[in-house]
């Protein structure tokens, strides 16, 4: 109003040497400047380049870091939308997630933000050897052993700590929990490991769940079959870590999946590869986005899957294939096979019908072993995928407003 110059003209009422004032301001430019800064638009690159919390601020809200060791060392960080003496209810990330895959999208389209204004207390996790989990009390990451580590590991001390520092910062007794592939298999983990945390958690809503796992794609099927040679290849060339970070390949990668790369339609299709193609429900201005963000992890989580895989209807511990080892870090020659039958915090499924990663038969079968799902459901779009569930265009009428919903009845 005070910077478009007619309107402050006339409501000077119209006077000449007033109006002459209010050009000469424009001269100096004073007006421009405030504009121009007001509506300097941060480009999608840049918003690339950011972490989790420069994301959640340029959104508008307020985030903090909560740092905490885990019982064998690891130093992990919470991120919270906080709301003090609102409930609490933790997110857990898959596989190569950090907080930021939640949180690149804004407040319209990402979970953490949709429950924090449905008025809860937000909690976001993040597992050993990702972006926010790259310390520990006696390691480092140049240190093989650091990464010797897979889900086991996340469910056996990772998420125990998260709950147990939540539960004492919030001073509630239980926690509502959310979680994604790799999250919900870590739930299992623990629930069957760890019982007494089962009541620790107040109800665990799990999309895409992953506990057994018979897969048919020839991309998975092959690396399975070799992939005794892959991960030997891995160490032998002193490699441990899944993805590491080289900020220029990833810029180049993000590079050819942009919006006008002849090569973005290849990128896609790579990606739909590993998860089931999804073409609708897929941003694909913000491929480069969700690629930039892809968060390391161990070689051997990959490999713990492809043991899922390799055995299928098989739920069983890490096998290092020596006896000494196993029985080190198990107490028996064979790693033991996880339970759900013990995993006894109330359960709700959320799957989907072209989800590759958690295929009906197989969340039937966890439905069926764990005893206490108080809802399971099949999500009512057919061409709905693994990643649809963090980035798909309609997941809030899919399956945010469920879950929102599912957290109030349980509150
Ligand atoms: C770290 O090293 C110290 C000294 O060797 C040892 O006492 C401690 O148990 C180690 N902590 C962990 C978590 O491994
Ligand atoms: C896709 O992503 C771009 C960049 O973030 C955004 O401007 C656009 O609104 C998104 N489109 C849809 C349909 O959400
Ligand atoms: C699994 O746990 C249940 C309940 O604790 C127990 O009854 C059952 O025998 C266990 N099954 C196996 C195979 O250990």
């Amino acid at each position: 109003m005070l910077c478009d110059r007619r309107k402050l003209c006339r409501m000077l009422g119209g006077d000449s040497l007033v109006c002459v004032l209010v050009y000469l301001f424009v001269l100096i430019d004073y007006c421009g400047v405030i504009e121009g800064a007001r509506q300097r638009r941060i480009s999608q690159k840049e918003l690339e380049a950011m972490n989790a919390e420069q994301l959640i601020n340029y959104y508008g809200y307020n985030v903090e870091s909560h740092r905490f060791v885990t019982y064998d060392g690891y130093v992990l960080t919470l991120h919270r939308l906080a709301r003090p003496m609102a409930r609490p209810v933790l997110l857990q990330h898959g596989v190569m997630g950090s907080t930021e895959t939640w949180v690149m999208q804004g407040p319209k389209r990402d979970l953490p933000y949709m429950m924090y204004e449905a008025g809860f207390d937000v909690w976001i996790g993040n597992v050993r050897g990702n972006l926010y989990g790259r310390n520990h009390v006696n390691m480092s990451v140049l240190d093989p052993k650091f990464w010797e580590f897979s889900w086991h590991e996340m469910g056996l001390y990772d998420l125990p700590g998260m709950l147990d520092y939540i539960i004492q910062w919030t001073g509630y007794p239980d926690v509502l929990y959310v979680g994604h592939s790799m999250g919900t298999t870590m739930a299992y983990v623990m629930g069957s490991m760890r019982p007494e945390y089962n009541r620790k958690i107040r109800v665990s809503i799990h999309m895409a769940p992953v506990a057994y796992m018979t897969l048919r794609e020839f991309f998975y099927l092959y690396y399975v079959k070799f992939r005794t040679q892959f991960t030997r290849m891995y160490t032998r060339n002193g490699i441990y870590e899944l993805l590491p970070r080289n900020k220029y390949l990833r810029m180049i990668q993000a590079d050819l999946c942009r919006d006008g790369s002849p090569f973005q339609w290849i990128c896609i299709d790579m990606f739909f590869t590993l998860t089931g193609a999804d073409w609708e429900q897929l941003n694909r201005t913000m491929v480069p986005m969700y690629l930039r963000h892809a968060s390391p992890s161990s070689i051997q989580t990959l490999d713990h899957f492809s043991q899922l895989i390799a055995r299928p209807g098989m739920f069983m511990a890490y096998d290092y294939k020596n006896i000494r080892k196993n029985y080190e870090k198990y107490g028996s020659y064979e790693p033991p096979t996880y339970n759900l039958s013990r995993v006894t915090a109330p359960a709700v499924l959320f799957y989907a019908k072209n989800d590759f990663l958690s295929r009906q038969v197989d969340v039937d079968r966890i439905s069926r072993e764990l005893p206490n799902v108080v809802g399971k459901k099949l999500i009512q779009y057919r061409k709905f995928n693994h990643i649809d569930y963090l980035w798909g265009k309609y997941s809030k009428k899919l399956v945010y407003d469920d879950i929102i919903n599912l957290l109030r009845l349980y509150s």
